[in-house]
Order: structure tokens, then C-alpha cells, then sequence
């Protein structure tokens, strides 16, 4: 097949055996592809995958929507066919279920909070190039997934800012502390405290342990990062999830900075001025696109390209996600 970057969308259509749309437009997810007659999920992937990768790879969002897949384990398999097995998810920050191999609930994280726009793992030396999640239930009330693109961020930047990180990378602090997010047990997925001290000798992290289950940990990685395809400089980092001015200030009263779950600063430990994070703030108030969920939607994001958040909801709420294509941050690109 010719290269389907270039094909108008009415033979991409044809091609592909579903409804391609392409948008530019702001809010709009680039790629959305609808079934026409609720096609097999996994079938249709398997027949067009080179030409889903190629526009995931030029878009960085594809969103599928009206195929027939049958759960988590449906959802798995047509994950494979596209993005290659799924990880195991490692180093955590979210509180997740397992609900089939590494097939994962997006986050049990409390409904009525909004998780700010992230890449996934891009605080970790390893991470996963690809995503994808998943709507088996969709939300009773909002809970969206709104997504942003992160070369459109790099490109909004003041010229200063980016710079600034360009040159002193993200400090990275994260405090464990009993009772409070994640357990350190559940983080490293291990019970032996010097399992967890073997694995930050070995990953180059700072840490301390405060108390008997309080341990603060501590790391420097670059903010930007060159994709492992296309070769363009990406933005890829945690910086703006783990800023403290989007702590609630109820949180805020109650921590010490120092004892923050999880918080970043430059990489020589200086403070992010207010101002920065307005940038970012502005950047996801305009660009976030965002849709409803509706049952059996299958988002394809390059996390290197697409940044992604949740909204708050009411009652029931089944996102799944699954995670593909590891690599390492090259660590000599400032
Ligand atoms: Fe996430």
C-alpha cells in the first residue's frame, strides 16, 4: 500500500475499511477511525496495523472507535497487534489494579480529584513509548480523558523557559510516607527494604529513609529528550505533574515541602517560579482536547508526542491501559 500519510482521506477510508477522519483543529483528536459495521477489533487490527502505526507516528493520537472488543482480554490482543507486549507496570506512581496480564485499570485514584497532564513514566530512566487505554465502562458523569500535544507545547514555550530546563534538566523528590499515596512496598513491588536500596544504587537515585517506612527519594533526568523515531527533540518529563502549586492547599498545609509526595524542581534543585507553570497552565487550557468516553473507545497515544490528564467523575468508570516499547532516557541530552 502507498504510504497512507499522504493518501486523501476518502482512500485512507477505502483502505482501511472504516471511517478515517483527520483534523487539525484545535480540541479535535487528530486521528479518529469508526467502524462501519462494528468490525472484530483484533481482525481489523491485524489487517491494518503498518498503516495505524504510520499515522499514530505522524499524529501521535489515534482514536478507535465502534469496533467489537470483548474486554480486557479482547483489549490485550488487539494492544499486541498494534504496540507489541504489553510491560508490567513498574516504578509506580499511580495506584492501579492488574485486571489481566499487563493489562491495568487507568488509575484507582480518587474520582472527584483531576489528574494534571503527564506523560506516563517520563520521571523513570525507563520508559514506555507507547499507551493506550481502554473504555469498557464508560463514566456516569464527565471523566474524560483529555489529551495535549507535546511538540505544540515545545514549540509554545517562551524561548527562556525552555532553555532553562534544556540546560538544568528536573529534580525529581518523592517522599513515602505511611498512610499517604503509595506504599513503598507496592512502588517496588517488594517487600525487602534491601531489594528497594539495590535498586536505586543501581538506577543512580538519591535516597534516605526518614523513618521505618518513610523513604525520600531523589533524581536528576534531562527535560528533553530526542523520540527514538523520528528523531525530532520531544518535551518528556514530570515536571509540570509534580509541580507543588498544583498540590491543593489543603495538602500543602499539612506537608512540609520537603515531605511532598512527589514534587520537582530545575535539576540543580532551584525553584520553577509560578510564572513557568502559568505557561503550561495556559498551554493545556487552550490545546487539551477532550472527548467522551464511549464504550469499547481505543486511544493509541505515542506518550513521547501526547500528554494526557483525567477529569473528575461521578459513578461507575472502567478505564483500562496498557503500555508498550520500552526504552532509556538518554541521559547526555540536556
Ligand atoms: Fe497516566
Amino acid at each position: 500500500m502507498e504510504k497512507v500519510t499522504i493518501m486523501s482521506t476518502e482512500d485512507l477510508s477505502t483502505a482501511l475499511g472504516a471511517e478515517v477522519k483527520i483534523s487539525s483543529e484545535i480540541g479535535v483528536c487528530p486521528v479518529t477511525i469508526t467502524a462501519k459495521n462494528n468490525e472484530n477489533g483484533i481482525e481489523w487490527a491485524k489487517k491494518t496495523k503498518e498503516s495505524v502505526n504510520e499515522l499514530l507516528l505522524k499524529n501521535g493520537a489515534v482514536l478507535l472507535r465502534g469496533f467489537t472488543i470483548e474486554g480486557a482480554a479482547d483489549f490485550n490482543t488487539m494492544f499486541k497487534v498494534f504496540a507489541g507486549d504489553p510491560l508490567e507496570y513498574k516504578n509506580r506512581t499511580s495506584p492501579r489494579d492488574q485486571v489481566y496480564e499487563n493489562v491495568y485499570t487507568s488509575t484507582s485514584h480518587p474520582k472527584d480529584q483531576e489528574i494534571h497532564m503527564h506523560t506516563e513514566n517520563s520521571y523513570s530512566k525507563t520508559f514506555n513509548r507507547l499507551i493506550a487505554f481502554f473504555c469498557l465502562v464508560p463514566p456516569d458523569v464527565e471523566g474524560e480523558t483529555p489529551i495535549a500535544d507535546e511538540r505544540k507545547l515545545f514549540n509554545y514555550l517562551q524561548k527562556e523557559t525552555l532553555e532553562a530546563f534544556r540546560k538544568k534538566g528536573v529534580k525529581y523528590v518523592r517522599n513515602t510516607i505511611p498512610g499517604v499515596g503509595l506504599d513503598w512496598r507496592t512502588i517496588y513491588q517488594t517487600e525487602d527494604k534491601n531489594q528497594v536500596n539495590k535498586y536505586l544504587d543501581d538506577n543512580g537515585i538519591g535516597y534516605e529513609w526518614v523513618g521505618d517506612d518513610h523513604l525520600r527519594i531523589q533524581w536528576v533526568l534531562p527535560a528533553i529528550q530526542k523520540h527514538p523515531i523520528t528523531n525530532e527533540e520531544v518535551w518528556f518529563n514530570h515536571m509540570y505533574f509534580g509541580h507543588k502549586s498544583l498540590y491543593d492547599p489543603m495538602v500543602l498545609e499539612f506537608f512540609e515541602e520537603k515531605d511532598l509526595p512527589f514534587v520537582t524542581y530545575f535539576g540543580d534543585g532551584s525553584e520553577i517560579s509560578d510564572e513557568v507553570i502559568q505557561e503550561f497552565k495556559d498551554f493545556y487550557k487552550e490545546h487539551a482536547i477532550s472527548f467522551p468516553w464511549q464504550k469499547n473507545d481505543f486511544l493509541l497515544l505515542d506518550n513521547m508526542m501526547f500528554a494526557h490528564s483525567r477529569r473528575p467523575y461521578d459513578g461507575k468508570r472502567t478505564i483500562l491501559t496498557a503500555m508498550s516499547q520500552p526504552h532509556q532516557f538518554n541521559l547526555d541530552l540536556k
